[in-house]
């Protein structure tokens, strides 16, 4: 057993207006209102963010952002910064695959994003994972050590231990194929604890929590969490019906009672 508090959370991505946002958060908000060994994150637009954090100003979910740009203010156009979510958001996910792949994302920019959260008291989630062609040329490890690097450049150790990093292969996402459980644990064990451990030393890499995403669903959050180096579950299409989130933070509860 380690001291890393397991946390489920759900993307929504481009999903919920507002109003479907505010539904289905009173639904989750119910069903998981006793649960505190698990923390419980909520991913909405940002147009829902305000209501959804409205919603739960009285509950111990925590919300988060789908993403930010690294620049604190001026001429840029659709962008949403640090500043403007601090207070209102407690993680923000970057370095998305569907951000990287779709949008153009650099590690770089990654890297200057989780600075820019960090400087505004936002905790990162910040998303790795290898393609499918990268996964079967046998380059998961080199591909995943190089993203976790170039994303950590320049934090600090203290930094690092407060991070949540979810290690998603881009084959598995909305594809209902999910990495077996055993090899995400090796991955998230292995491979990113491991590159934390050589950066940073053993005991950052021990604190780091390490979520693992790609058609996670109620049907396989046991098996995923019963791993030893998983330690949550980064959900989308799951994550969008309250049934179905609730059901995944009452099992891992159930693991950690
Ligand atoms: P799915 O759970 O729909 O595969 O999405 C995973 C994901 O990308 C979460 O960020």
């Amino acid at each position: 057993m380690n001291n890393r508090r397991p946390i489920i959370a759900g993307n929504w991505k481009m999903n919920k207006t507002i109003a479907e946002a505010v539904t289905l958060i009173r639904d989750i908000r119910s069903g998981v209102r006793e649960i505190m060994t698990v923390e419980t994150v909520v991913c909405p637009p940002f147009v829902a963010l305000s209501a959804v954090a409205e919603v739960l100003s009285h509950s111990h979910i925590a919300v988060a952002a789908q993403n930010v740009f690294y620049e604190e203010s001026g001429a840029f156009t659709g962008e949403i910064s640090a500043p403007m979510l601090e207070g209102l958001v407690d993680y923000c996910i970057i370095g998305h695959s569907e951000r990287r792949n779709i949008f153009g994302e650099s590690d770089e920019w990654v890297n200057k994003k989780a600075k820019a959260l960090l400087a505004h008291g936002i905790i990162p989630i910040i998303c790795v994972g290898e393609s499918l062609e990268q996964n079967q040329a046998g380059e998961t490890d080199s591909f995943v050590r190089q993203q976790v690097t170039a994303a950590l450049a320049g934090l600090n150790a203290d930094q690092v231990a407060s991070l949540v990093i979810a290690y998603e292969p881009i084959w598995a996402i909305g594809t209902g194929l999910t990495a077996t459980p055993a090899e995400a644990n090796r991955i998230i064990g292995l491979t990113i604890r491991g590159t934390i451990a050589d950066l940073y030393g053993e005991n950052t890499a021990q604190a780091v929590r390490i979520q693992y995403g790609g058609s996670a669903k109620p049907a396989n959050i046991v098996e995923l969490m019963m791993q030893p180096d998983i330690d949550g579950a980064l959900v989308g299409g799951a994550s969008l019906k309250a049934d179905s989130f609730v059901d995944m933070v009452r099992k891992t509860a159930q693991l950690y009672r």
